[in-house]
C-alpha cells in the first residue's frame, strides 16, 4: 500500500517548467496560485543574513511549500537541511536529490517506516523526531540493518500535539535506541506552534523564551553532553529564539510566502510583521455580480484555505472577500455598479499559507515586470500521509 504512494509520488515532475511566452495574470487559468519571484528572493535573502548574523542555521519547512524547487533554493541559501511534516514530502523532495531531510512528526507506522528506510538509503541524511518508548521500539523492530537512521527527541513543554514532556521518557527513548549502530541519537526538537501567531510581540517573545527554557532543562535531563542539534521554532519567534544560546537551528516555513494571519501579528517595534514580504496570491476571475454589493469570483474553499481569516483583496483596498462555497467567493464592495469588474482578474493575498499551497498543483512564478515566465510544480502536493 505504502509502495504504491511512494511510487507514484516518486515520477511526479519537480523541475520547473519555462513557458514560450511570457504571460499577463489575465492569461492564467485561474484560480491560479502566484508567486513573486523578487519578494521570494528578498525573504530567503532576509532570512540567511538573520541567522547568519546571530551565528544559527536555518532548517526550513518544506510543509509550507511542498516544492523541491523552494528547497534546493533554500539549500543554496545556506539551509543544513530542510524540513518535512509527512512521509510523502519526505519521498518527494529525496526523488527531487535533496540530500539532507528531518521528518518532524513522529512515525508509528511499519509500512511508513519502510518507505522511510528506501528514503535513508537515497540520501545523505534523514533525521526522524521520536516521541515515545513505544515508538522507538516500534523503530527498533522495523528499521532495516542496512539503512542509517538519525534521531531527535521531540520535546513537548505545553502545545500537546507531539512530543514528550516526561524527563525520564525522553531518557527512556534515548536508551532504547542507544548503542544500536542503526540509529544516531543527534538531538532534540522542540516546537511551540501555539505561541506563533500571538498578536503582541512582547507577550509572544516572554513565552517563547520561557517554554525554551522548559524544553531545555527538560533535554538536560535526558542527555548526558550538550546535544549536537536543537531545533525548533517557526516565522512567529524568528527574532526571538535566536537569543537561545543552545538552539542550532531554526525551522521556519512560512517567511518565504507570509499569509494574512502572519502580516497580521505585531513585529519587532513594528504594529505588523514585515520583516518579510507578502510573495504569494491567488489570482481569481470575476464572473458575476449577482447584486449591487459585490462580486462573485471563481474562487472558495478550494482555492483558499479556509481554516483561519478570509483572504484579503490586493487591488480593492477597501472590499472584504466572504466564501461563498467550494468553487466562489464574493467580493463585497458597497453599493454600486459592479458591473466594470466582470471578467478582471483580482489577486488575494492568502489565509493561510501551507494549506492554501496544499491545493494547488503548481506556482505560476511571476517576475517583477508583471510577467509570469515559469511554472514550479507542487511535487509533494496531496502527499498528506
Ligand atoms: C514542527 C514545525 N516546525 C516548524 C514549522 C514552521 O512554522 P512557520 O510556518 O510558522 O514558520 C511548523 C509549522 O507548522 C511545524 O509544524
Amino acid at each position: 500500500m505504502h509502495d504504491y504512494v511512494a511510487t507514484a509520488l516518486r515520477e511526479r515532475p519537480w523541475q520547473a517548467v519555462p513557458l514560450e511566452q511570457p504571460q499577463p495574470l489575465e492569461a492564467l487559468p485561474t484560480p491560479a496560485l502566484v508567486l513573486d519571484r523578487a519578494a521570494f528572493e528578498t525573504n530567503l535573502t532576509r532570512m540567511r543574513e538573520h541567522l547568519a548574523a546571530h551565528g544559527k542555521a536555518a532548517r526550513p519547512h518544506a510543509k509550507t511549500h511542498k516544492c523541491p524547487i523552494i528547497s534546493h533554493a533554500q539549500m543554496q541559501a545556506g539551509a543544513v537541511g530542510i524540513c518535512v511534516a509527512k512521509v510523502g514530502e519526505a519521498v518527494a523532495h529525496a526523488a527531487a536529490g535533496v540530500q539532507q531531510i528531518l521528518v518532524t512528526s513522529p512515525v508509528t507506522h511499519p509500512g511508513k517506516l519502510s518507505v522511510l528506510a528506501s528514503v535513508a538509503r537515497q540520501i545523505d541524511g534523514l533525521d526522524l523526531v521520536v516521541d515515545s518508548v513505544v515508538g522507538a521500539e516500534l523503530l527498533r523492530e522495523h528499521w532495516p540493518a542496512d539503512a542509517r537512521l538519525g534521531v531527535l527527541l521531540d520535546v513537548d513543554v505545553q502545545m500537546g500535539r507531539t512530543g514528550n514532556r516526561s524527563a525520564s521518557t525522553l531518557r527512556k527513548i534515548r536508551n532504547t535506541l542507544a548503542d544500536d549502530a542503526r540509529f544516531h541519537c543527534r538531538g532534540f526538537q522542540h516546537y511551540a506552534g501555539n505561541l506563533m501567531h500571538i498578536p503582541a510581540y512582547a507577550e509572544r517573545r516572554e513565552r517563547s523564551l520561557a517554554a525554551w527554557e522548559l524544553a531545555l532543562a527538560l533535554a538536560a535531563e535526558a542527555f548526558d553532553s550538550a546535544p549536537e542539534v536543537v531545533t525548533g521554532c517557526g516565522t512567529g519567534t524568528f527574532d526571538i529564539d535566536v537569543a537561545v544560546p543552545a538552539i542550532t537551528d531554526l525551522q521556519v516555513g512560512s517567511y518565504i510566502f507570509m499569509d494574512r494571519e502572519y502580516v497580521e501579528i505585531e513585529g519587532h517595534n513594528s504594529p505588523t510583521l514585515n520583516a518579510f514580504t507578502p510573495s504569494l496570491s491567488v489570482a481569481c476571475t470575476a464572473i458575476s455580480a449577482p447584486t449591487e454589493y459585490g462580486v462573485t469570483v471563481d474562487g472558495g474553499f478550494k482555492a483558499f484555505a479556509s481554516d483561519s481569516v478570509a483572504p484579503l483583496p490586493l487591488d480593492l483596498p477597501d472590499a472584504k472577500f466572504r466564501f461563498a462555497g467550494d468553487e466562489h467567493g464574493v467580493v463585497l464592495r458597497g453599493k454600486g455598479d459592479q458591473e466594470p469588474l466582470l471578467g478582471r482578474v483580482l489577486s488575494f493575498m492568502v489565509p493561510h499559507c501551507d494549506p492554501t499551497v496544499n491545493l494547488h498543483d503548481v506556482y505560476w512564478v511571476r517576475d517583477a515586470d508583471g510577467l509570469v515566465r515559469e511554472i514550479w510544480p507542487i511535487t509533494a502536493r496531496g502527499a498528506v500521509w
